[in-house]
């Protein structure tokens, strides 16, 4: 067999990143599908108001079950053979909703696929950060971002193809196709070696570094990992203790940010924002959200282009300064009656300058450094505390906001968004580190040695 050289390696972690991508990819899937799908659903089944209101928000409370539930998993049972098993469960999510006989069967099929999503969504990242050489982490975590951004707008396509024909069964069982893929195409990469040596198995962690580096990095690597987990309890006590405290602030705090910033008002409402906005057709609103969607992919690239060269800061704060005014003339947009006859414009571009200035750093940078701030051995656990706080917020924003554009009104709410983006850019600029060019372990080591998040 021919020797692996560095380039094989390198060209084996990128594979297995785009593998567990698909992950990525499932979860914007499986959360856009819906917006498309109910439109129909609600006239089968007869839905009132509320129900479909809890056939829409049931995918988040599954995912908000299983992000608690997926950090002691991950652990335990380590990266990889949970996102196997994720798949599966993907896969029943898709199958269970597309043959739902009623709403109830539906509901619990949601339920089902949003618990894949919730551990899919931080074990991805996780798994990709923990393969990744140290000088491209940022970019190949990032491509889980990138395929979940392509997700959404994938779904927001499928469900306009199937529109005409109403086959809104489709819409959803066609995700058991990349839920297969992600499937096999993860039984042919291997375990994360840092998890490997968290649990014992230090020369299995050897063959696979052996497979995904250098010769001459090899040791050095593993030397680093095993020093660094000797220095760790694993318990939940060092986890809540006050040397972690800074990490966890980081985390949870860059959790709550991503959400109550209002990214998924767009993502769920871009139509009926449009629609507020006076856009002449329901179709030209659809389309103008899937123009939203590709304006989200493409400044998720960017980011991707960039964020091992400029850092994970600079893109977190450059994204928080763009989000604020763009939410700001949206919000102007629906308070000047004047502007009427332009207002669905600045409405269309302000809305596209806040998605953009999401993507190119927000929405990628929280994944990623919520897969480097924390130590090896609570590393699944600990991530999991920040996406429960990441999914609990989602639902609060989404459960919310439509309520808040009725007592508020339209404009105000865009502005408490706005207010919250520059509350989380003094959040960001004052507690977030800069994570670029440190191993994993040079950062757990700086968190147990009392480092503060900005020395
Ligand atoms: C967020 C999701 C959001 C998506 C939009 C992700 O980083 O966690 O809540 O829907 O970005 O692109």
């Amino acid at each position: 067999m021919k020797k692996p050289t560095p380039t094989d390696g390198t060209r084996l972690v990128y594979l297995a990143a785009g593998i567990a991508a698909l992950g990525g990819m499932l979860f914007g899937y499986d959360i856009g599908v819906i917006s498309g799908a109910i439109l129909f659903i609600k006239t089968v089944f007869s839905l009132s108001p509320g129900m479909e209101e809890i056939v829409v928000s049931s995918v988040l409370l599954g995912s908000f079950v299983g992000a608690i539930a997926g950090g002691v998993l991950a652990d335990r049972l380590g990266r990889r053979r949970l996102l196997i098993g994720t798949a599966v469960v993907f896969g029943i999510g898709a199958v269970g909703a597309a043959l739902s006989p009623g709403t109830a069967w539906l509901v619990a099929a949601r339920v089902v696929a949003g618990a894949a999503i919730g551990i899919a969504s931080f074990v991805a990242p996780l798994y990709i950060s923990e393969i990744a050489p140290v000088g491209i982490r940022g970019k190949l975590v990032a491509i889980n971002q990138v395929a979940l951004t392509s997700g959404i707008v994938i779904s927001y396509v499928i469900d306009y193809a199937f529109a005409g024909s109403q086959a809104w069964r489709w819409m959803f069982g066609l995700a058991v196709i990349p839920a297969a893929a992600f499937g096999v195409g993860l039984t042919f990469i291997p375990e994360s070696p840092r998890w490997l040596v968290a649990s014992g198995h230090a020369d299995q962690a050897r063959a696979v570094l052996k497979r995904i580096r250098g010769p001459e990095e090899v040791e050095g690597e593993l030397g680093e990992i095993q020093r660094s987990v000797a220095r760790q309890k694993g318990t939940w006590s060092e986890l809540l203790g006050p040397l972690l405290r800074p990490a966890m602030i980081v985390g949870v705090g860059l959790a709550i940010a991503q959400q109550i910033t209002g990214i998924n008002m767009v993502i769920y409402y871009a139509p009926t924002i449009f629609n507020f906005a006076g856009l002449p057709s329901a179709s030209a609103a659809i389309l103008a959200s899937v123009g939203v969607g590709v304006v989200n992919v493409v400044l998720t690239v960017v980011a991707m282009q960039l964020i091992d060269r400029i850092g994970r800061r600079p893109l977190l704060l450059i994204s928080l300064a763009g989000m604020a005014p763009s939410l700001f003339v949206l919000g102007l947009a629906f308070s000047l009656p004047q502007l009427s006859g332009s207002l669905g414009w600045i409405a269309v571009v302000s809305l596209m300058s806040y998605v953009g200035s999401f993507a190119v750093g927000l929405g990628p940078v929280f994944w990623l450094m919520l897969s480097e701030i924390y130590p090896l051995r609570i590393r699944g656990r600990a991530m999991s505390v920040g996406t429960a706080a990441n999914w609990g917020s989602n639902v609060i924003v989404a459960l919310s906001f439509l309520t808040l554009t009725q007592v508020v009104g339209k404009g105000a709410t865009f502005w408490l968004y706005g207010a919250i983006s520059i509350g989380a850019w003094l959040f960001a600029y004052f507690l977030v580190p800069e994570t670029k060019g440190r191993s994993l372990e040079q950062i757990e080591t700086h968190w147990l040695a009392g480092g503060q998040p900005r020395a």
